[in-house]
């Protein structure tokens, strides 16, 4: 098979090798914006364009390698396919699901093979560790992934993975294809049950967390992480429900950076060959990874939160006067605001409760009473966040009582056991500290 391949970045020598060392392939011609890249293998008496539709037109090859950046993936394959060449795009196939799917419908309707080179199913301890697993997934109590790297080692230069519009995103849909895709590989389809972006600097996140679950029920999370100072961490553990952990370190014996890419681009090269035996039977699973990365986002960017990033100054309060008596019959209600604006000098009453109250309207009898307290600062006060006194956490913010607003709020703190000023040696003048819950 005569291949081209279009990019001659930093991933396309992992292609050029595994193609070098495959016999039953050869490499006709090459693309790259950037004509200094053409130079060497011009020189060799190869092909080289400076666009890809030049390239397509030459009518030189019968399959194409896109390792171009993210945001011209799937322009570059319809083109291809709408020429008869078979396609082998690096992932993410598209930015958006929607792309993804003109992608293959494409391949559909010209009947040109599409494939998305995931290299990760190809590590030999990814496989060995499928090797291990129980037939019967539903053994498997949960299966985390961790992909952890510094961005900055593995760019070619160009600065388009921290471009939104470019790279789609950040670590997310940068990393998540291969890490999810190794986890379908493990478990089968995966559906999405929460996601977590954070350390976003100009809209691209640098780490994330996400939540899945398998056809077969099986928990899967899988992290990401685009801000190690240096160096590579790519293992998955996954624990049977009979307590046996089982582990695949995927860069293990690799130990030269990148060099497990070598074995694992010859796989992808191999699933290339296969998808084009096999023809219009052949199921991309491309799509259904973009799908996943968008449903990610979409949860992730809904949130309030971002992981690693705080969000508030910590809020200190001084105690102005002591309370020290107990109740258990008080008969409060949870108010039904998750937060509250404190202005600078507002005096507010600080309770504990073991009552565990959630949801408005609730009613709080066992409470003790801890004293009011005048914050020094504005700030919002929030369900979760955590109480400090003293360099101790005594409980967290449970929520509010509102039955003498607009004089006061009362700040209903939860704790393991009720306690009152004398319990944690609270004294006039004390500060109480409010801080962001932590995560
Ligand atoms: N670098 C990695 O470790 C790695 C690993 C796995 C997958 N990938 C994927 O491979 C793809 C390429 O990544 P990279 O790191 O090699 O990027 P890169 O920036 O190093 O290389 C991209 C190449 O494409 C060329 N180019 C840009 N626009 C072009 C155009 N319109 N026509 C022709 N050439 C054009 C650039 O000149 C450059 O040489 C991305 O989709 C990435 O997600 C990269």
């Amino acid at each position: 098979m005569k291949l081209g391949i279009i990019g001659l970045g930093a991933i396309a020598p992992y292609f050029l090798d595994a193609i070098e060392r495959d016999p039953g392939l050869s490499l006709a011609a090459v693309c790259d914006l950037d004509g200094k890249k053409l130079a060497p293998w011009r020189e060799r008496g190869l092909a080289g364009f400076t666009s890809h539709r030049k390239l397509l037109d030459a009518g030189l090859v019968d399959g194409v390698i896109i390792t171009l950046p993210n945001d011209l993936h799937s322009d570059v394959a319809c083109a291809a396919m709408e020429r008869g060449v078979a396609v082998c795009c690096e992932k993410p196939l598209a930015i958006t699901a929607a792309d993804a799917q003109r992608v293959i419908e494409t391949s559909h309707r010209t009947g040109s093979v599409l494939f998305t080179a995931f290299h990760r199913r190809y590590n030999r301890h990814l496989l060995d560790l499928a090797a291990r697993l129980p037939a019967d997934r539903t053994r498997i109590a949960q299966v985390v992934h961790r992909y952890h790297e510094n961005i900055e080692e593995h760019t070619g230069g160009d600065l388009w993975y921290l471009d939104v519009s470019r790279c789609g995103g950040g670590c997310v849909i940068d990393n998540g294809p291969n890490a999810l895709d190794a986890v379908r590989h493990l478990l089968g389809d995966l559906r999405l049950t929460d996601a977590a972006i954070g350390d976003v600097r100009a809209g691209t996140e640098f780490c994330a967390e996400l939540d899945l679950v398998s056809a077969d029920g099986v928990p899967a999370r899988v992290e990401l992480d685009w801000a190690l100072p240096t160096g590579e961490i790519k293992d998955i553990v996954v624990e049977l429900r009979d307590g046996t952990v089982l582990t695949a370190d995927l860069l293990d014996g690799h130990d030269a950076f990148k060099s497990s890419l070598a074995h694992e681009y010859s796989g992808i090269l191999d699933g290339f060959k296969a998808a084009i035996a096999e023809g219009r039977d052949h199921r991309d699973p491309g799509p259904d990874l973009v799908a996943l990365v968008e449903d990610a986002y979409r949860v992730a960017r809904r949130k309030e939160t971002r992981l690693r990033t705080s969000a508030k100054h910590e809020s200190v309060a001084k105690v102005v006067k002591l309370l020290f008596h107990a109740l258990d019959d008080r008969g409060m209600t949870l108010s039904p605001w998750a937060s509250r604006c404190v202005r600078a000098g507002e005096v507010h009453e600080l309770l504990t409760t073991t009552d565990r109250p959630s949801s408005e309207g609730d009613r709080i009898d066992h409470v003790g009473f801890l004293g009011f307290a005048e914050f020094q600062s504005a700030t919002v006060v929030e369900r979760g966040d955590e109480v400090w006194l003293g360099g101790r956490r005594i409980g967290t913010v449970a929520g509010f009582d509102e039955c003498h607003f607009p004089n006061h709020y009362n700040i209903l703190i939860d704790v393991p056991a009720l306690c009152t000023a004398s319990d944690v040696n609270l004294r006039i003048g004390s500060e109480v500290n409010f801080k962001e819950a932590s995560r």
